[in-house]
């Protein structure tokens, strides 16, 4: 009896992707105002969405998915909204997402009404499980749909002829589905788009449930990479899910295997365990030299819009904005940070022991770096009496007070603080 089952890996024997890196950022692609929208519990208003529209913007977002405006009214009239009080920036392109329904595309076109540019993204669910026990329909059938939705899509797309418009497709599940079947749908779709260099389409590859190890869907984006009918018309995105707690490792190997454009949300909201987090990715990039095409370094903005418009709190230990995140509690890890950062010339790369970036790139400052409690030894102790009082303490002395510290810290099971150690000092040796 095995209760869960293996999914399709596929055999590629000359793979070259996990000799890679990444150098240079893919395309962006937030859904914040769509995935992470539907999995809140209290979904965005539209003065909400109108707040992160405008961060993603100024953050440098040039596609941005900002709902489904088939699905409510709501999601439509914030569409309206975005085009008619023209807060779109002409950089900017809108996506909007819909099922490959008639009525709802119809409806989806009539909200992007006088846009001047949009990608309209249409989807099927294609797995397996989907196929056979939600819609109980053959293979032939679903991907008979999947060209129908695009078919549509282009139709209706010809009776606004003003707007520029974009075609993606997704595979909705497409982790659960037959990986050369999966091939074969997304390929009947390109079919009837008939992209070209000029004109390209994006063929979007959703871990909608992520269900592997990052580098077996990494496998199976490269076998869609190199089978692909018009490649060189197609952008492949990828939009990885959280499921397994690897969604950001699954896009970082998709981009080597072949991905051009990556979805995801600021700090992983989405459904269930959330969507790839753009911003460590991007900081990720950022951490070993490459430009993330993002300009993140207002984290108090981010933090401030994202909690306000999801009601979700920011985790202190969340990757490069985490409260905690900057801090070195531990002795030996305070002794470390304090030799490099006294030996560092403001000209030399970044390299500071337990620091993967400068705090200062994101607004925080190295005052929080280092933090006394009953874990720390005498370097730090030393460190913020220095920065606190200029005096530099004899290496006997450091050790005598950090006992003075320590058993503070003991005592209080609390932190201590510059202000508490520059008094203690003052107080056990100003009369000596
Ligand atoms: O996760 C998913 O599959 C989606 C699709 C609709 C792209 O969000
Ligand atoms: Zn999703």
């Amino acid at each position: 009896h095995r209760k869960y089952v293996a999914y399709d890996t596929p055999t590629l024997p000359d793979r070259t992707w996990p000799d890679r890196v990444i150098t240079q950022a893919p395309i962006w692609c937030s859904v914040d105002l769509r995935d992470g929208n539907q999995a809140l519990v209290d979904p965005m208003t539209v003065p909400q969405k109108l707040m992160m529209f405008e961060l993603l913007v100024d953050l440098g977002f040039k596609e941005i998915e900002i709902g489904f405006p088939s699905a409510s009214q709501t999601e439509f009239d914030f569409c309206r909204q975005l085009i008619e009080e023209e807060r779109i920036p002409a950089d900017v392109t809108i996506q909007v997402l819909v099922q490959a329904r008639e009525p709802l595309i119809a409806r989806t076109f009539e909200a992007l009404k006088g846009v001047k540019q949009a990608i309209v993204h249409v989807y099927n669910s294609t797995s397996r499980v989907q196929r056979e026990q939600v819609f109980r329909q053959d293979m032939n059938a679903i991907r008979q749909l999947a060209r129908q939705g695009a078919r549509w899509v282009k139709n209706y797309a010809q009776q606004y002829p003003d707007t520029q418009w974009r075609f993606q497709y997704s595979p909705e599940s497409f982790t659960g589905t037959e990986l050369e079947y999966a091939i074969s749908v997304c390929n009947a779709v390109l079919d009837v788009w008939q992209p070209s260099a000029e004109a390209k389409a994006i063929i979007n590859l959703p871990a909608t449930v992520e269900m592997s190890t990052p580098n077996v869907f990494a496998d199976q984006v490269e076998r869609v990479h190199r089978a692909l009918a018009y490649r060189d018309a197609v952008v492949l995105s990828v939009h990885t899910h959280n499921d397994r707690g690897t969604g950001i490792a699954a896009s970082e190997l998709a981009v080597m295997a072949g991905a051009d454009r990556v979805e995801g949300t600021l700090l992983g909201n989405g459904e269930r365990t959330g969507n790839m987090d753009i911003f460590t990715m991007a900081m990720n990039l950022y951490s070993r030299g490459v430009d993330p095409e993002l300009n993140l370094a207002d984290v108090e903005r981010i933090e401030q819009v994202y909690t306000t418009c999801t009601n979700l709190p920011v985790h202190p230990r969340h990757p490069y904005i985490g409260e905690l995140v900057y801090t070195a509690f531990s002795g030996s890890h305070q002794d470390a940070i304090k030799k490099c950062l006294a030996v560092r010339q403001p000209e030399d790369p970044w390299e500071v022991a337990y620091l993967p970036i400068d705090p200062a790139d994101l607004g925080r400052s190295y005052e929080a770096v280092i933090r006394v409690n009953s874990q720390s030894g005498k370097g730090g102790v030393a460190y913020l009496l220095e920065q606190n009082t200029g005096y530099r303490l004899p290496r006997a002395l450091q050790v005598a007070f950090a006992q003075v510290v320590q058993q503070e810290s003991e005592r209080s099971a609390k932190e201590i603080h510059a202000a508490w150690i520059t008094q203690a000092f003052h107080d056990a040796y100003s009369q000596q």
